[in-house]
């Protein structure tokens, strides 16, 4: 079989199966057309396989390229200010009503210009490409108004086209009360919902929709207003539920047949139950329960036990995670919230992929997948979850090249 390019003397860590991390020693991946044409034992390998490139692992391990698949990455300005105030006694709710928080956040969006916004945003996606990311989702919410709203996706589209990266668009216009509809979330969920979506579907900017049903954020009632528009819209929805109090949101994520409910800290057995039987994902954020002092860790357990796949992000966003790690984000998931090695690197491949809608394309090193790669220097794929603040990445592959 003629190839473009061949891995070999590899190790492998297809996540092929849903148990365990599909560990191929000796192993050969080959790609044709950007595809994985084979992934697997040596000796296994099609008769004939050649290709005019040829690239010798030396041993080391291959992973699919890593997703994140929960961002805030384009966003103007910092709360580091706001950071100070929190080590000072301040919680992140407290800090929130009284206007700080995501609208401070949006005030310095909307200041921004497209292409600012887009300078603001190139290092961070730098930062998680420079660990493997190879996917990478990004949600608005920083405008609350149609056309910053509408500006935050465009960067989004451009970010993609910057870097050789897979950008998903995530619409979040239900993300905090903006100043202009002080006293009527109701009426800024109709403007969501009759404006923004049909406006952002119209463009093709965003390939889901997410809200943040919460005290600070969206009722469930609210939340399911904007998922009916989605829907309307033929958009797939997502949703933070559940961080910092149980509104039953993940549930409601569920009845809309979510591709995930993110979060997750204060989900009950009902929530679990739900998402299990709708096939929603757990979107897990470790980042943002470690940086806002949280104490209530997801019922990990209950989860696991209900077969809920697991996904992990970075959450990346000035206020409650401003984290481009996603090795990071592997460790804090094995010790704060005791997930095992291969459920956080599953969490950042496979599980990712299913949270994006995209596990037919990606996520796990099989035949007929899209050949992103991460090649790692480490004896054992623990190595990826057990080290802090350390890249052993040696190279990249994005849909075959690099
Ligand atoms: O995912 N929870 C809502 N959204 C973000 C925080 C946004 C912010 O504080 O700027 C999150 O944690
Ligand atoms: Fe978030």
């Amino acid at each position: 079989m003629q190839c473009d390019r061949i891995w070999r003397n590899a190790r492998l860590a297809t996540l092929a199966q849903r148990r365990g991390l599909g560990e191929v020693q000796d192993g050969v991946l080959a790609c044709r057309g950007g595809r994985i044409v084979f992934a697997g034992v040596r000796t296994d390998s099609p008769s004939g396989l050649d290709a005019p490139d040829i690239v010798d692992c030396e041993g080391r391990w291959i992973t699919p390229g890593l997703i994140d698949p929960h961002t805030h990455l384009v966003f103007g300005g910092d709360r580091a200010q706001e950071f100070e105030l929190r080590l000072g006694g301040a919680s992140y709710e407290e800090i929130a009503r009284a206007g700080g928080g995501i609208v401070s956040t949006m005030k310095a969006t909307r200041a921004a210009s497209e292409a600012e916004l887009i300078e603001a945003a190139l290092p961070r996606l730098d930062a998680l490409i420079a660990e493997g990311a190879t996917t990478v989702e990004v949600k608005s919410g920083y405008g609350l108004a149609l056309e910053p709203e509408l500006t935050c996706l465009r960067a989004v589209r451009e970010l993609g086209h910057r870097r050789a990266v897979t950008l998903r668009a995530t619409f979040l216009g239900a993300h905090a009360l903006p100043p202009e509809f002080a006293g009527d979330p109701d009426g800024y969920i109709d403007h969501v919902c009759r404006e923004m979506i049909p406006a952002v579907t119209a463009e093709g900017l965003a390939d889901a929709v997410d809200a943040f049903c919460e005290g600070i954020g969206f009722t469930p009632a609210q939340t399911r207003r904007v998922f009916e528009a989605a829907r309307a819209h033929g958009l797939p929805v997502k949703l933070h539920a559940e961080q910092l109090s149980n509104l039953h949101g993940a549930a409601l994520a569920a009845e809309f047949g979510a591709l995930s409910a993110d979060h997750l800290e204060h989900l009950d057995e009902a929530g679990v139950a739900a998402m299990s039987a709708a096939g929603t994902v757990a979107t897990l954020l470790p980042g943002a329960y470690y940086f806002v002092r949280e104490t209530q860790a997801p019922p990990i357990a209950a989860l696991r036990a209900a077969g809920v796949p697991m996904a992990l992000a970075t959450d990346c966003n000035p206020g409650t995670s401003p984290l481009t790690s996603l090795l990071l984000v592997m460790n804090m998931a094995a010790t704060l919230f005791r997930m095992t090695v291969d459920e956080c690197l599953a969490g950042v491949t496979r599980e990712a992929a299913r949270a994006l809608g995209l596990a037919a394309e990606l996520g796990t090193l099989e035949a007929g997948k899209r050949c992103d790669l991460a090649i790692w220097s480490i004896e054992r794929p623990a190595e990826l979850v057990y080290r802090m603040g350390f890249n052993p990445l040696h190279a990249r592959v994005f849909g075959g090249v690099g």
